[in-house]
C-alpha cells in the first residue's frame, strides 16, 4: 500500500464515516422532529394560540371553541403552542390510557411554576418513583377500606353540623360556597385531624387564587398575596406538626387515631418523611380537594334541580335508606354502598361538567404515538372532554342521563379523576363527601335555583359565576 492509500484509510475514511453517521443521525432526528409531527398550527413565536386557549377557557368553552374545531380540522391529535410551550393535545380513551399510564416512563406531570411554588416542591405532585410511592401509600392507607369505615361517621357529623350552622334558619345561600366550607372542614378535621380555626379558609383561598396566576412578585399581585398567605399557613402548620410530633414521641398521644396527619408524623418519626413533606402535602391535599369537590357537588345539585324525574328517583333511594335507620343514627359504609343511583347522578354530572378539564404532561423521551412523533420536552395535554363528549363512548353525549352508568364504561373513557399512577388519591373521599352531603340535604331540605341559567366560568378551574345561590325550605316531616 503506498503512502496516499495509507493516509486515505487511516484518516479520511474514519472521518467520512463519522461525518456520515452524524449526518444520518441528524436527519433521523429532523425526521422525528418535523416530518411526523402531528398536524396543527403553532401560531406566532411564544404566543402561539395562547389567547385562543385562555379566551375559550374563561367562557368555559374550551371544548367547543378550542378543542373541537381543531379536532375537526386536524384529527384527534393536534399540535399547538400555549404559553411558549409546543403542545400536543390528545383526545380519546386510547390516548388517555397511553399517556396517563406512561407517567414517569414517557411523560411526567407538568405544573406552572406558580403552582409548584405555592404547593411546595415536596408535595406529591412533584414526586416521582419511590418518593411518590411512599407518599401515595400513606395517603392511600387513610382512604383504604378500614379508613373509610372510620371516616363515614365523622363525615356524617361534619355534614349535620354544617347544615345546622349554615343552612338552618336561612332562606337563601350560596350552594357553591357552602360546599367549599364543608369540604374544607372535612379535609382538615375528618381526614387530617386538624381543627379548623377562624380565618383559615380565607387564608387558604388566597393561596389557591395564586396557584394558576403568573409567578410575578410585585406587591399586590395575586401571586404575591398567595405567597404571603402560604407563609402564614406554613407557620401555623409547623406549630401543629411539631406539637403533635412531641406528644407522639413522649407517648402522650399514640398516633393511633387513624388520621392522616398522625400517619404522616409517624413516618417523620421513623425518618421516612421530612417535615417539609408533611407541610407541603397538607397544603396540596386541601388544594386538590377544594374547588374540585365543591364544583362536583354544585353541578350535581344543578342537574337534580333541572331533572325532576332524576331527583324523585334519587330521593326515593335516600328515603329507603332512612327508613331502615333509627332517628339520629349515622350512616354506615353499607348505607353508602346502597346509594347507587345517587353516584350515577354525580358521575353523570362530572361527565358533563368535569371539575378538572384535563392536565398537562411533559414528554421526557421522544414519543412515537399513532404514527406521529412528539419531541422530548414538548407538552402533552389530555382532556376529559375528548372522551366525555364523544358519541363513540357515550351515546347522545350532551344529554343528562345517569342511567348510562348502569352499563360499564370503556376503560379511560370516563376520566374526571384522571388515571394511571397519578389517578386522584382522594377519589374515595370525594365520593363520600358528595354522597353524604346529598343524603342529608335531600332528606332535610327542598331547594330551588335562584338563577337556573347561571353561567359557568373557568379560572382555570370551573365554578358557577354567581356562586350558585339557592332558596332553601326545611322539610317538615
Ligand atoms: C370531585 C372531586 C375531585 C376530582 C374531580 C379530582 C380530580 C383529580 C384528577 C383529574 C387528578 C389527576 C391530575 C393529573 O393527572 O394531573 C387528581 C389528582 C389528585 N387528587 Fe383529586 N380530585 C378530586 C378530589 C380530591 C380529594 C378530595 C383529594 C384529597 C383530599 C384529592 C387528592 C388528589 C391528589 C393527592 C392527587 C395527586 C395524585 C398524584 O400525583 O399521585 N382529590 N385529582
Amino acid at each position: 500500500m503506498d503512502l496516499a492509500c495509507f493516509v486515505l484509510w487511516v484518516f479520511f475514511f474514519p472521518i467520512a464515516a463519522v461525518v456520515s453517521f452524524n449526518f444520518l443521525r441528524h436527519k433521523k432526528r429532523c425526521n422525528r422532529n418535523h416530518k411526523k409531527l402531528p398536524p396543527g398550527e403553532m401560531g406566532l413565536p411564544w404566543i402561539g394560540e395562547t389567547m385562543e386557549f385562555f379566551n375559550a377557557q374563561k367562557r368555559n368553552q374550551l371544548f367547543e371553541e378550542f378543542v373541537q374545531p381543531r379536532i375537526r380540522k386536524h384529527g384527534k391529535i393536534f399540535k399547538t403552542r400555549i404559553m411558549g410551550s409546543p403542545t400536543v393535545v390528545v383526545n380519546g380513551a386510547e390516548a388517555n390510557r397511553f399517556f396517563l399510564s406512561n407517567e414517569f416512563k414517557l411523560v411526567k406531570s407538568s405544573w406552572p411554576s406558580s403552582s409548584v411554588e405555592l404547593m411546595g416542591r415536596e408535595s406529591i405532585m412533584e414526586k416521582e418513583g419511590e418518593r411518590h410511592r411512599v407518599l401515595r401509600g400513606v395517603i392511600g392507607t387513610s382512604l383504604g377500606y378500614a379508613g373509610l369505615e372510620v371516616l363515614v361517621p365523622k363525615m356524617c357529623n361534619s355534614v349535620q353540623l354544617h347544615l345546622a350552622s349554615n343552612w338552618h334558619g336561612q332562606e337563601r345561600l350560596s350552594l357553591y360556597w357552602s360546599a367549599k366550607v364543608l369540604t374544607f372542614s372535612i379535609v382538615f378535621e375528618c381526614l387530617l385531624g386538624i381543627n379548623v380555626e377562624p380565618g383559615m379558609l380565607d387564608t387558604f383561598e388566597r393561596v389557591l387564587e395564586g396557584v394558576f396566576s403568573p409567578a410575578v412578585m410585585f406587591p399586590g399581585s395575586k401571586f404575591w398575596r398567595a405567597k404571603k398567605a402560604r407563609k402564614e399557613i406554613e407557620k401555623m402548620l409547623v406549630n401543629v406538626v411539631r406539637e403533635k410530633r412531641k406528644k407522639m414521641e413522649e407517648n402522650l398521644e399514640r398516633g393511633e387515631d387513624g388520621m392522616l396527619l398522625s400517619r404522616l408524623i409517624a413516618g417523620m418519626i421513623q425518618g421516612e418523611i421530612s417535615e417539609q413533606e408533611v407541610i407541603d402535602n397538607v397544603v396540596l391535599l386541601v388544594f386538590a380537594a377544594h374547588d374540585t369537590s365543591s364544583f362536583a357537588i354544585a353541578m350535581t345539585f344543578k342537574m337534580l334541580a333541572q331533572h325532576s324525574d332524576c331527583y324523585n328517583k334519587l330521593l326515593q333511594e335516600h328515603v329507603d335508606i332512612m327508613s331502615s335507620k333509627r332517628w339520629g343514627e349515622n350512616l354506615t359504609l353499607e348505607d353508602i354502598k346502597k346509594m347507587k343511583y345517587t353516584w350515577q347522578v354525580a358521575r353523570e354530572s362530572m361527565r358533563l361538567f368535569p371539575p378538572i378539564f384535563g392536565s398537562f404532561r411533559k414528554a421526557i423521551a421522544y414519543i412515537d404515538y399513532e404514527g406521529f412523533s412528539i419531541p422530548k420536552g414538548w407538552k402533552v395535554l389530555w382532556t376529559a372532554y375528548g372522551t366525555h363528549y364523544n358519541e363513540e363512548y357515550f351515546k347522545d353525549p350532551m344529554s343528562f342521563n345517569p342511567n348510562r352508568f348502569e352499563d360499564s364504561v370503556p376503560p379511560y373513557a370516563f376520566v374526571p379523576f384522571g388515571g394511571g399512577p397519578r389517578v386522584c388519591a382522594g377519589y374515595q373521599l370525594a365520593k363520600l363527601n358528595i354522597l353524604i352531603f346529598v343524603h342529608y340535604v335531600v332528606t332535610q331540605y327542598d331547594w330551588s335555583l335562584l338563577h337556573p341559567d347561571e353561567p359557568i366560568t373557568m379560572d382555570p378551574l370551573p365554578f358557577p359565576s354567581l356562586g350558585m345561590p339557592i332558596r332553601v325550605f326545611p322539610k317538615h316531616s
